[in-house]
């Protein structure tokens, strides 16, 4: 079961666009995908046509109750994808669970308790992560392999990613050794301006191998999705975006295929805030 958590503390940069039509691009490729809705917002869930006022439960349940999460999981519109849904009670969670003995594994140990327990396990779990780097985020990135990191092309992109690579370092040398990088998505990008490019050149400098080659345009039909209940690969399959996510879902499963050792490495030479033109505008150069 290969887990792949959805993260950057950034807002609005396409962490749950991406962890729904990811999903549903490799679902269309046969793969048995299991979205994991680790948002109070619950925007994921809503994604993917769930009415999450209605949820008998969510993943609140999950992680304070002990429920397994074979019980929460639900079926979307989209065959081979899964969704274990939240909602606004998953802000009770992260206060409910902070004097929790392993807190921070809590995720794990559920997801490897329904990985043991299922008869035809998922291939892959994408968890889609708050806009935050509390302790919701620290169980997603105890559970994952890797982190793959949706940038926004506009300014301010780089901005907290010393934090965000810190971070993960913190949690691979102390809760999970395994976990890396596996990978920058730029999102949202506009081919037509200036800034796109530039931007996008600031987050090659930095991150020259882990920058994925399919970048998502800025594309309204994504945009419109979400307020159908639908993933880009229900509501307009012949669209740039569900194109971009498709070749995403291409591009990640190669990568798996030949696992790249660029990726292989913890981002330690990562943590240093942007320095170039475009970033240092802001006064973030060190
Ligand atoms: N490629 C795109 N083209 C057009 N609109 C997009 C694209 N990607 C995301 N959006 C829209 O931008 C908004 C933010 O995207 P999204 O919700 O995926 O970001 P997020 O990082 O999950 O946000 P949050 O931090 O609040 O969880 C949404 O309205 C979404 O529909
Ligand atoms: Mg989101």
């Amino acid at each position: 079961m290969q887990i792949r958590a959805i993260i950057n503390q950034k807002g609005g940069v396409g962490k749950t666009t991406t962890s729904v039509n990811l999903g549903a691009a490799l679902a269309a490729q046969g793969q048995r995908v299991l979205v994991v809705d680790l948002d109070p917002q619950g925007n994921l869930s809503t994604h993917v046509g769930l009415n999450i006022h209605e949820l008998e439960r969510t993943m609140y349940d999950v992680l304070t109750q002990g429920t397994p999460m074979r019980d929460v999981i639900q079926e979307t519109g989209v065959k081979g994808l899964f969704c274990l849904p939240s909602n606004i009670d998953l802000s009770g969670a992260e206060v409910e669970i902070v004097a929790a003995v392993g807190r921070e594994t809590l995720l794990k140990e559920a997801l490897e308790d329904l990985n043991s327990a299922a008869d035809r396990p998922f291939d892959h779990v994408v968890i889609d992560c708050p806009p935050s780097l509390g302790l919701l985020c620290i169980n997603a990135l105890a559970a994952a392999q890797e982190v793959l990191v949706p940038m926004q092309t506009e300014f301010f992109a780089l901005q907290g990613m010393g934090k965000l690579m810190e971070v993960i370092q913190i949690v691979k040398r102390r809760i999970n050794p395994v976990l890396k990088l596996g990978g920058i998505i730029a999102c949202r990008v506009d081919p037509r301006t200036r800034l796109s490019f530039e931007v996008l050149e600031d987050i090659q400098t930095h991150f020259p191998n882990e920058l994925f080659k399919t970048q998502i345009r800025q594309n309204i039909k994504l945009a419109e999705a979400p307020s159908f209940g639908q993933t880009i690969m229900e509501y307009a399959p012949e669209s740039n975006g569900a194109e971009d996510y498709r070749s995403l879902a291409q591009e990640f499963l190669s990568k798996i295929a030949e696992p790249c050792t660029s990726t292989s490495e913890t981002p330690q030479e990562k943590n240093d805030e942007p320095t170039s033109p475009t970033q240092s505008a802001d006064g973030l150069a060190s």
